[in-house]
């Protein structure tokens, strides 16, 4: 368990020292579970963020992008079960004022009562249930009208505007809505870093289909969802699926399945797979009174639509590349730090060196670094030996080093490094482009 404990320590630490995630305001002393992406931590997750988006909305040409607001009118929060079944039991103690949720008390303390923390006799209260939104108000006034809620789901901005998409985009049957954007949650017992958080993003997709499709579709989206985490560069050993029990089933959902990945911590979710039928449209046309039946011209027949859906979490899905990509590599004489991302999520795609900071090398390197721009993201580094500029680059992912040294000068070529395999080819100046699109894309 310590060793365990210690590689979500170590990823921390090496993504606060290298500039992927810092705990926010943390000159104030931090607030608990919330987090800042750094110059790097954005990078990779705008890369997850827009290979997901490209998986869905480019590669299939009947799923449209959405991006809903935030807040919602309090009214979808009732229709979509969240006001009264969005709960966990919370457990206090009396003493020590610790909150637990009740699932993380251990039946025998619970029995007697114990809190876990203080160890006090008698301390604990009785289980009560404890609504995961988060409440703000809405204008000046302070008062019941205008309280509404931060959204814990991005999926209700997908069914409130399905009548909407479909209007206006001429989809028909079976379509999808595909959404990536912030979602909050008041969890009480957030932690394992960016695992659990009080402020996340997810990226799900919604797809609208006959009632009678749904096992099949299911089918269908279930596989395509496990596929793009490989090809997201996840080791395939480390993922499987975990199918919900009739009594673990969500208040809308009639099948659910976890993607879940194993994590230092355990094999835990990243991805939630639901039949959500026709609960959802027939809560909101109950609700809103408005009619959101679809009209099948086919057979001239009006009905709810069954939803399947695929929602995924990127801070997840992030963390989960980088303790995927993690490695302390034993060498020779020393360790190596590196994170073996997948070229393609990789925040710099390539760093460009002069071996020193004479004979114009420096000049030539940042007229390749200047070129390399318009096509990736780069990084120039001219600072200290050179060994100790590639270590840097392998604890920060970059695929690639590009380095220009005496024989530039004299035959226009440069080494190109691999990350993982730390063997450097001479290309020409000229192909570097070329050289490093062959590589990224052909990269698994
Ligand atoms: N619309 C369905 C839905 O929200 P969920 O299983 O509650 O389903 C989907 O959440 C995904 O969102 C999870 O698999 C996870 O990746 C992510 N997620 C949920 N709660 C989270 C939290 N507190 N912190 C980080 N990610 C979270």
């Amino acid at each position: 368990m310590a060793k365990e404990t210690s590689v979500i320590d170590k990823i921390v630490s090496l993504c606060k020292r290298r500039g992927f995630i810092y705990q926010s305001s943390e000159i104030y002393g931090g607030i608990n579970a919330c987090y800042d992406y750094g110059p790097l931590g954005v990078e990779l997750k705008r890369n997850v963020k827009e290979f997901w988006w490209r998986s869905m909305v480019y590669e299939n040409s009947n799923i449209v992008g959405l991006d809903a607001a935030i807040l919602m009118h309090p009214k979808v929060w009732e229709a979509s079960g969240h006001v009264q079944s969005f709960t966990d039991p919370l457990i206090d103690c009396k003493q020590c004022k610790a909150r637990f949720r009740e699932d993380d008390v251990d039946s025998e303390k619970l029995q007697m009562k114990q809190c876990p923390q203080c160890g006090t006799k008698g301390s604990l209260t009785e289980a009560r249930q404890f609504n995961l939104m988060f409440k703000t108000n809405m204008g000046p006034v302070e008062e019941r009208s205008s309280e509404i809620f931060l959204r814990p789901e991005t999926a209700q901005g997908i069914y409130v505007n399905y009548k909407n998409v479909l209007d206006s985009s001429r989809q028909k049957i079976p379509f999808g809505i595909a959404q990536i954007g912030k979602a909050f949650r008041n969890e009480i017992t957030p932690g394992n870093f960016i695992f659990r958080t009080r402020e996340f993003e997810q990226m799900e997709m919604q797809y609208f289909i006959c009632p009678e499709h749904d096992e099949d579709v299911y089918e269908e989206w279930k596989n395509n969802r496990l596929e793009w985490y490989k090809s997201l560069g996840i080791t395939a050993d480390k993922l499987r699926l975990h199918e919900h029990a009739e009594d673990e089933l969500a208040h809308y959902a009639k099948r659910a399945i976890d993607i879940e990945y194993e994590f230092p911590m355990g094999y835990k979710e990243l991805e939630g797979i639901h039949n959500r039928t026709d609960f959802d449209l027939t809560r909101h046309q109950d609700f809103s009174g408005k009619d959101l039946r679809y009209f099948d011209d086919q057979i001239r027949q009006r009905f709810i639509p069954y939803i399947i859906e695929t929602s995924a979490g990127v801070d997840r899905t992030v963390l989960t590349c980088l303790i995927d990509a993690y490695e302390e590599e034993k060498l020779d004489n020393d360790t190596r730090t590196v994170l073996h991302l997948d070229a393609k999520i990789a925040p710099y795609k390539a760093a460009v060196f002069p071996l020193v900071k004479k004979d114009n090398m420096p000049e030539i390197a940042r007229k390749i670094t200047n070129d390399l721009m318009k096509e990736f993201l780069v990084f120039y580094d001219q600072s200290g030996a050179i060994g100790r500029r590639y270590r840097r680059q392998d604890e920060a992912g970059t695929p690639f080093c590009i380095t220009v040294d005496s024989q530039t000068l004299t035959d226009q070529t440069v080494t190109i490094r691999d990350r993982d395999t730390m063997e450097q080819d001479r290309i020409n100046i000229n192909s570097i482009i070329s050289e490093l699109k062959t590589r990224i894309e052909g990269r698994d």
